[in-house]
């Protein structure tokens, strides 16, 4: 039989495109958002009577719906107006400092592929006049939307925001507004009372969906996409549940749909069941476990390794020095020149914020604090995704040790849970001395 049969029959699944289903896509609906939708279009209506509307600050948790109800409403008000709106959307996650949004904005203003301004060259007051001038020699409104704005004040101060609301302000004619949105409306706290006022003149809160919501949401996604009766209802509601639990997130709830039936049509299967979701979920986690790790620098895959056989070796508690120790050793056997002990501290605490390790402080009396770790997740796994760094892959482990500390650890849990603290100490005495 020809290895490519089994992958080639015609789906009994798809009648759409599944590309529907991913976060770029822009439904033409959006269940559970009308009264935040109704109220966005109520402040934008007033370009329509030739007013410039208020500011908006829309905020809520991620996978609420922000960015995408935003494209919708705003792509219908260009529709709408007839002296046409001009909207600008900048993500301040990819476009992160001022200099590089006036630029944006800039060239979204410009008539032809000429009157484009280069990425980096120009002092910023020149900007700032050109746009201003562009934004004068205008008829319609100019609409900016800046996604993600908590990122741009995190980077570059509230002056950042000052400074693009500045300019808003000082085109004469005053047919610009701007759309702020962001799942951390927290950073208004640190924001000058006077630029935090123009920021939300209107804020509209998307709460996070419960899991009846998301369930409407995603049998309405799943029309035209899959065949009726395709996917079992118990399966949309344990998407959905799932969805629900991580607060709401709607863009969580349509990833694992759409992997769920990319691995029913890989599979062959003619039915998406708990089965299919739950799978899915497991290849979700380990993708974004996968990524996380792939994209850390050398030294961090190093030290990561080194939390990964040292743990392999023995259970669960480990302690800092065991890690450093088998790091040195890995250095050692590999060629690479080790860092400090305080840097490998740093970069564990990085990993930890990543999610990938865990860390508890324990108090251990008169010794001061010790910090014990584990690796979060299937050890044969994060080793495989390190092992994939071609300047890793001769790793053979050859010179790690499993030290004769940790055994106390071990021995100690194995004991009467009365005996830990003073065992712990005990081995927190030997790190000192060896220091
Ligand atoms: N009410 C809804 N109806 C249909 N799809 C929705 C709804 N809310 C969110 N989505 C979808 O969920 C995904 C995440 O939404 P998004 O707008 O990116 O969220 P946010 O910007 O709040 O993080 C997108 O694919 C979006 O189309
Ligand atoms: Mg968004």
């Amino acid at each position: 039989m020809n290895l490519f049969t089994k992958y080639s029959r015609i789906s009994n699944i798809l009648e759409g495109d599944l590309e529907h289903l991913s976060g770029s896509y822009v439904p033409d609906s959006f269940p559970h958002r009308e009264t935040e939708i109704d109220h966005i279009v109520r402040v934008l209506s007033s370009i329509l009577r030739h007013t410039r509307p208020s500011n908006i600050l829309i905020y809520g948790k991620t996978g609420t719906g922000k960015t995408s109800t935003t494209h919708y409403v705003t792509k219908m008000l260009s529709e709408a107006s007839s002296d046409g709106v001009k909207v600008c959307y900048v993500n301040c996650q990819v476009y992160d400092s001022p200099y590089s949004i006036l630029i944006t904005i800039v060239n979204t203003l410009s008539e032809s592929e000429s009157d484009m301004i280069p990425p980096l060259g120009w002092p910023l007051d020149r900007i700032y006049s050109e746009l201003i001038s562009r934004i004068n020699r205008r008829k319609g409104f100019y609409l900016l939307v800046l996604d993600e704005v908590d990122k741009l004040i995190e980077k570059n101060g509230g002056d950042s925001l000052y400074v693009i609301l500045k300019v808003l302000d000082d085109s004469t004619v005053s047919r610009t507004s701007l759309i702020g949105i962001t799942n951390d409306a927290g950073f208004l706290d640190g924001l000058e009372p006077r630029v935090r006022s123009r920021m939300n003149q209107e804020s509209v809160l998307f709460t996070p969906y419960n899991a009846s919501d998301l369930r409407d949401i995603i049998s309405f996604r799943l029309n035209g996409v899959v065949k009726k009766n395709t996917v079992t209802e118990s399966a949309v509601n344990l998407c959905a549940a799932i969805g629900a639990q991580e607060h709401g997130d709607a863009r969580k709830a349509l990833d694992l749909m759409r992997i769920a039936i990319e691995i029913a049509l890989r599979e062959g299967r003619e039915q998406i069941t708990d089965e299919e979701i739950y799978q899915a979920r497991d290849k979700f986690e380990m993708d974004v476990v996968k990524e996380a790790i792939k994209t850390l620098p050398l030294q961090s895959k190093i030290v990561m390794l080194s939390s990964v056989v040292t743990q392999e070796l023995n259970s669960k508690l480990m302690v800092t020095g065991e890690i450093f120790a088998n790091y040195r050793n890995i250095c050692a056997e590999l060629g690479f020149m080790p860092l400090t002990s305080r840097r490998v501290s740093d970069i564990l605490s990085e990993l930890e914020d990543f999610g990938l390790l865990s860390a508890t402080t324990k108090s251990m009396g008169r010794y001061g604090r010790t910090r014990f770790i584990s690796v979060m997740g299937q050890l044969d796994l994060f080793k495989k995704y390190i092992l994939e760094d071609e300047n890793l892959s001769m790793f053979r482990g050859s010179k790690v040790t499993r030290q004769s500390r940790f055994e106390n650890v071990v021995d100690s849990r194995k004991q009467e849970n009365g005996n830990l603290e003073k065992r712990l100490s005990e081995i927190a005495d030997s790190e000192i001395q060896k220091d």
